[in-house]
């Protein structure tokens, strides 16, 4: 009865905890910071009031547009982009696709950084199959003209952007324009080199409306998934885990006892993490299987080997020898040692998974920071107590020389935490 009100009250904290994270993602992403002050941004703006501008939903970009009807049926578009480039080379591309969301078939606009120049390039590029699969990109020709290319390298906040004017064709639907968006950080002489496949460098397009400037992101969905992958793998496995072994360690007998609490509550973090961890790793699965163009092997393997060991943890618990059987020490063994091997695991996929998002990981990487530097103060903490309350027990014992019997059944009590379980348990001692 007192664990599964246990049970519900972590499910509670960790529902309420995880829908805070994820109602957080705004739907109107303003632009801001450094980008609102770049003349092209300022200029555009005195230009006509009907500039928009917003933060794009990854690489950090952010982009402004402005745009009227020509007389002949034609679109005149502004665009400025803009992205913190900190590498000292690296290129930036913007642009847009007749038939899909996505890079091939992409008409782009490219501008490369390269460290001794002091006007970095700018040029047009028709990005098509053969480059995908590694051929040379070279400047083209694009079906519709481009004019007022310029770069904008702001060395001192470390803001790259490019503006330019496009003029249109009717085949580009303006209420419904598929707009894409790179960033790479390897360049050969004036040549862009394939940009890194991380989450971000994957999702980096949708299809915008240009009069209102809302969005039908096409990752957004799948992002959606994938934060509540992570903040299940988070609380489940990165979490409540833990705890649960820092429960068993530090309340079954030494220093403190808490009978039979700590097992309740040993169990109910063990059961929920594992509940919950199960939910973010088949949400991962899902995610993997859905995606077309990549796989993260190794996150991956680490997640199968996670959930499986869990498993076998969990399963393990309902077959425990009783305390009187002579298994019952292996079966400790054993049990301690996965659990540790799966408290390794368990971080170092984290942050493998982490990795993916960037370059947008800076938050998720310093949340999880913070819990492990949490759990290991406490830890820390437990192990001082641990250590203290040990010798103390141990140098009172030598110098009052063993007057008393309660003085033996202290020092009982403290050999059988040292060889934890195998031996019977000893009765309370009270102070
Ligand atoms: C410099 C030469 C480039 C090479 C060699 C290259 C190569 C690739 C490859 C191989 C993928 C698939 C990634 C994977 O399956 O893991 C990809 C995806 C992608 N690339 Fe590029 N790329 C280049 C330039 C660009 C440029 C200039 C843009 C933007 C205008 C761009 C935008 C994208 C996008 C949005 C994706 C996600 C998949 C999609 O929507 O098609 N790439 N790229
Ligand atoms: C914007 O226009 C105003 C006058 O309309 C002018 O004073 C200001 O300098 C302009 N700013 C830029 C950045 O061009
Ligand atoms: C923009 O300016 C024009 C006049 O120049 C005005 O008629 C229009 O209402 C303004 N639009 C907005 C959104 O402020
Ligand atoms: C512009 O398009 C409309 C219909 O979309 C057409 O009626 C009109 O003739 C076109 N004008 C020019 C100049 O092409
Ligand atoms: C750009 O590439 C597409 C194929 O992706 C091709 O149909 C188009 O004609 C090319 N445009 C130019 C100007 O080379
Ligand atoms: C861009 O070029 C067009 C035509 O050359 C010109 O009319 C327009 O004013 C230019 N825009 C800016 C912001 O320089
Ligand atoms: C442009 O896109 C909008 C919204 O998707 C659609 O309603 C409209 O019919 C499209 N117009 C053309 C000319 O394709
Ligand atoms: C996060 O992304 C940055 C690039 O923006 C990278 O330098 C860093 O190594 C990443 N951190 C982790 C933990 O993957």
């Amino acid at each position: 009865m007192q664990s599964f009100a246990l049970d519900t009250i972590f499910i509670l904290i960790s529902l309420s905890s995880l829908s805070i994270v994820v109602s957080s993602s705004k739907p109107l992403n303003p632009c801001n910071g450094d980008f609102l002050h770049i003349q092209a941004y300022k200029q555009m703006q005195n230009q006509t009031n009907t500039t928009q501008c917003k933060k794009l939903s990854s690489l950090q970009a952010q982009f402004a547009w402005n745009y009227h009807k020509t007389s002949h049926n034609q679109t005149q578009l502004n665009i400025l982009i803009g992205t913190k480039l900190i590498a000292s080379t690296g290129w930036l591309a913007w642009g847009i696709n007749p038939d899909l969301p996505r890079m091939v078939g992409t008409r782009a606009i490219i501008a490369v950084k390269v460290p001794n120049q002091i006007t970095p390039s700018v040029n047009t590029y028709n990005i098509t199959k053969d480059i995908q699969l590694g051929c040379k990109l070279q400047p083209s020709g694009i079906d519709f003209k481009v004019q007022n290319m310029t770069v904008v390298d702001d060395k001192d906040v470390g803001f790259f952007s490019v503006f330019a004017t496009l003029v249109l064709p009717q085949r580009y639907n303006v209420s419904s324009l598929n707009h894409v968006w790179q960033v790479g950080y390897c360049v050969d002489g004036l040549e862009p080199k394939m940009h890194e496949a991380s989450l971000g460098n994957l999702d980096s397009k949708e299809v915008l409306d240009l009069e209102t400037g809302d969005c039908q992101n096409i990752g957004q969905h799948r992002r959606h998934m994938r934060k509540v992958h992570g903040i299940l793998n988070i609380i489940g496995w990165g979490t409540l885990l833990p705890i649960g072994v820092i429960v068993a360690r530090y309340f079954k007998q030494f220093p403190i006892k808490l009978d039979p609490c700590w097992y309740y509550f040993h169990y109910s973090c063990q059961v929920v993490g594992y509940i919950l961890g199960t939910a973010g790793w088949g949400l991962g699965l899902f995610l993997g299987h859905e995606s077309k163009y990549y796989t993260f092997h190794s996150h991956r393997v680490l997640g199968i080997c996670i959930f499986g060991f869990t498993t076998l943890q969990i399963l393990a618990f309902q077959f425990k020898p009783t305390q009187e059987d002579e298994y019952r020490k292996h079966w400790n063994v054993y049990h301690h040692f996965l659990g540790y091997a799966l408290l390794v695991m368990i971080p170092v996929n984290i942050y493998k998974g982490i990795k993916l998002l960037k370059p947008d990981n800076i938050t998720w990487k310093w949340t999880y920071n913070g819990i492990l530097v949490l759990l290991g103060v406490v830890v820390l903490a437990f192990e001082i107590l641990t250590w203290a309350v040990f010798l103390y027990k141990k140098c009172c014992k030598k110098t009052v020389e063993e007057s008393s019997p309660r003085r033996v059944e202290i020092e009982e009590d403290s050999k059988g935490q040292t060889n934890e379980g195998s031996s019977p348990r000893k009765t309370e001692v009270e102070e």
